[in-house]
């Protein structure tokens, strides 16, 4: 066993949650440890009902309704795809207040009758208590959405030391100082030993929690679905496996970024670079296809953002618009698109 001391300890941090957090145990993992300072009813970040995310970032859903538009035309055309469905499913994933839901429904409305009137949207939304792995659904046809839901799952943390990774866990001392310890794990089992050797020493990366019965999970709601996924993160290894001794993790608070996990818990988001070669090969093996990625800026150029754009007055939300196409910001995060069941779909958003 190797005990480091982090340079990051928290010294202050309440002891009600720290109580809370290591009532089991003095030790545990990161995914345990995220899912508390994230969700636990009494301290989590996103259970605290009288935040405004606004008040700490902002997503694309929440910069502007564009964004909700282009989507919705993109599901119409998996709509058209399936042959207009008598019942078609828009799942979102992590849909937090529903704000995405509200655009892409009024746009369905005003444009689309027949969809809309075919529609059974779920916005599965941890937050209000229906986490996804506990959820009992199943429906034919559909789409399966998700603005930054993968970001913002549970994540293990390993470190790359002497060629070998080892899982860092979060142990409490009897000062209630917070360290970190390297251990073997079994988790490393779920890396190749090519893997490994890419990732530079003293590195670290992470691995969301439970994602190989998430991605079982999704797959198991809709027997044929397009599924379209925006993040951050990457699927190249070389930009994934780049030397980085904090590893791609992030906490935001107030609009400010920092990369300490272990203090002001519960009052931050913790967030890392979503592993888009895990996310395919989780999904691939759960029956999905990939179909391919582009760029957010692309994706809303394709759908027809540009003459949503020509056609709005209001210089803020023109602004706003630009916000979302910003290659230096959400107009750089990626958009998957996966195939359940049947071939041929080429998504708009794609060309
Ligand atoms: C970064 S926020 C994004 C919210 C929203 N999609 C947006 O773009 O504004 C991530 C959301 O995923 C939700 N979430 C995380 N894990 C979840 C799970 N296992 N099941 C359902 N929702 C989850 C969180 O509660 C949070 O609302």
């Amino acid at each position: 066993m190797n005990t480091n001391k982090n340079i990051f300890q928290s010294k202050k941090e309440n002891k009600n949650i720290l109580n809370k957090i290591f009532e089991n145990s003095s030790e545990i993992s990161h995914s345990s440890f995220i899912n508390f300072a994230l969700y636990d009813n009494d301290f989590g970040f996103y259970s605290n009902k009288k935040r405004m995310l606004l008040a700490d970032f902002i997503t694309s859903p929440l910069t502007h309704k564009s964004f909700g538009l282009m989507i919705a035309k993109q599901i119409v055309q998996v709509w058209n795809y399936y042959k207009n469905p008598k019942y078609f499913s828009i799942i979102e994933l992590g849909g937090s207040s529903g704000k995405l839901k509200k655009e892409i429904i009024a746009y369905l409305k005003k444009h689309n009758k027949k969809i809309y009137r075919s529609l059974v949207y779920l916005n599965i939304e941890e937050a209000n208590n229906d986490s996804l792995l506990d959820v009992n659904f199943n429906s034919k046809y559909g789409c399966i959405i998700s603005n930054e839901f993968f970001d913002a799952l549970p994540f293990d943390r390993f470190q790359k030391n002497n060629k070998g990774l080892k899982e860092i866990f979060i142990k409490k001392d009897s000062d209630n100082n917070l360290v970190e310890v390297l251990k073997d794990s079994d988790k490393i089992n779920i890396f190749s030993a090519d893997f490994i050797e890419k990732i530079p020493e003293n590195s670290r990366i992470e691995i969301t929690n439970n994602l190989k019965e998430i991605c079982n999970k999704i797959s198991s709601l809709l027997d044929h679905c397009v599924m379209l996924t925006i993040d951050y993160g990457f699927e190249d290894l070389n930009e994934l496996l780049i030397n980085n001794p904090y590893g791609r993790i992030r906490c935001f608070s107030g609009h400010n970024m920092d990369k300490d996990i272990l203090s002001n818990i519960g009052n931050k988001d913790i967030t890392c670079d979503v592993n888009f070669n895990f996310l395919n090969h989780y999904l691939e093996d759960s029956g999905f296809k990939k179909l391919g990625f582009c760029l957010q800026d692309k994706f809303l150029k394709n759908m027809g953002i540009s003459n949503y754009f020509n056609s709005i007055k209001n210089p803020i939300e023109k602004q706003q618009i630009v916000s979302l196409m910003n290659p230096n910001g959400l107009g750089g995060f990626k958009v998957y698109f996966h195939q359940l069941s049947s071939d041929g779909f080429w998504p708009q958003g794609l060309n």
